[in-house]
């Protein structure tokens, strides 16, 4: 066990490391399927709270889960602190076992709209939007955050996460990336540790999260309470079963099991998303991921491009894994 057990407010986590927020890829099949494979904690996409005021159909469907799902955190964004009490107002929070507020994205997209990483600039910011969210909420809170905006002038990591401690936090995710590093720039875990050994609240540390020794090195440089994956679980959701252990180790499936992991994420990509294209587009995208490092893969790889039938994709699965 490389982390020991987190407890915050309610939740006890035997194992505490979570799926990250990935927008148009943590939907409600991916988390299940992640859940299956040990992923304690799956996060929902980022989630305007705008859309969410205005029901928002997209918005709506990003928040609404498969009744088998547990174990659900939602990450909200938006730019003010009344998008977020009126937000908050709307959503069944009963449904969720966890908040997260995202002050991290770095998408432009996003920041234009003074949402995500464009807050880490203005902590009195940050504190508003937090309490308007902690009035309501009862279960954990947090903020995910980067180090900063950047590493001049702007707040520093430990004026961010001081305003919303400040504010009522249970715990802070820290992706250890300035919002101007691309995924180029190593994540640097002692500036996560840094971090750590000021602050009184849990630290959830992401960035490069791959493999069981990143895990190591992570909790070793860092000190930090707990890991939040999300690249290293794209085509690879089984990365939560060898964590999950006494002695964590780099699970890898055997024909079958690749196999049936992906038939059964098929499957509930087609429960979710019923006769839409949405489910050739959705699975194409993860199969792409599956496929990564396969024998003939390249090959693979174009069919995958064009799949857009069930049989078809079955058909590929099966002569990829030779089963
Ligand atoms: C496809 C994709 C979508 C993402 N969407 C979100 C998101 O909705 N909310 C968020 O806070 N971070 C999002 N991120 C950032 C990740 O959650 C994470 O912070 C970042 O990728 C670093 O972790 P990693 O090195 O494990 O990938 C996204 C990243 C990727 C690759």
């Amino acid at each position: 066990m490389i982390f020991p057990k987190l407890k915050i407010r309610n939740l006890n986590i035997e194992y505490p490391y979570f799926l990250a927020p990935l927008a148009g890829v943590s939907d409600s099949p991916f988390r299940r399927i992640a859940n299956k494979w040990g992923a304690p904690i799956t996060f929902t996409e980022m989630t305007s709270v705008r859309g969410i005021t205005y029901s928002s159909v997209s918005t709506q469907k990003i928040i609404h889960l498969h009744p088998s799902e547990k174990n659900v955190g939602v990450q909200l964004f938006g730019a003010e602190p009344e998008d977020f009490r009126d937000a908050v107002n709307k959503i069944d929070f009963s449904q969720f076992v966890w908040v997260d507020i995202n002050m991290g994205c770095p998408v432009k997209k996003v920041v234009k709209t003074f949402s995500g990483a464009y807050l880490m600039q203005y902590p009195s910011k940050i504190y508003a939007i937090v309490k308007e969210v902690r009035k309501v909420i009862d279960i954990p809170l947090s903020v995910k955050i980067r180090l900063g905006w950047d590493n001049t002038n702007s707040p520093k990591t430990l004026e961010i996460a001081n305003a919303a401690i400040d504010a009522g936090i249970d715990a802070i995710i820290v992706h250890g990336r300035y919002k101007n590093n691309s995924y180029n720039t190593p994540a640097d875990y002692h500036k996560i540790g840094e971090l750590k050994s000021k602050i009184d609240v849990p630290v959830i540390g992401n960035g490069d999260i791959f493999s069981y020794q990143d895990l190591i090195r992570l909790r070793e440089i860092s000190n930090c309470d707990g890991a939040m994956i999300a690249r290293g679980a794209l085509g690879k959701p089984w990365i939560f079963s060898g964590l999950n252990s006494e002695v964590p180790y780099d699970f890898v499936p055997n024909k079958e099991t690749w196999f049936n992991s992906i038939k059964e994420h098929l499957d509930y990509v087609k429960e979710w998303e019923g006769d839409s294209n949405r489910v050739w587009k959705m699975m194409r995208k993860h199969l792409l991921w599956y496929a990564r490092g396969f024998i003939g893969s390249k090959e693979i790889r174009k069919k995958i491009t064009s799949v857009d039938n069930y049989n078809n994709i079955i058909e590929i699965l099966k002569e990829a894994s030779n089963i």
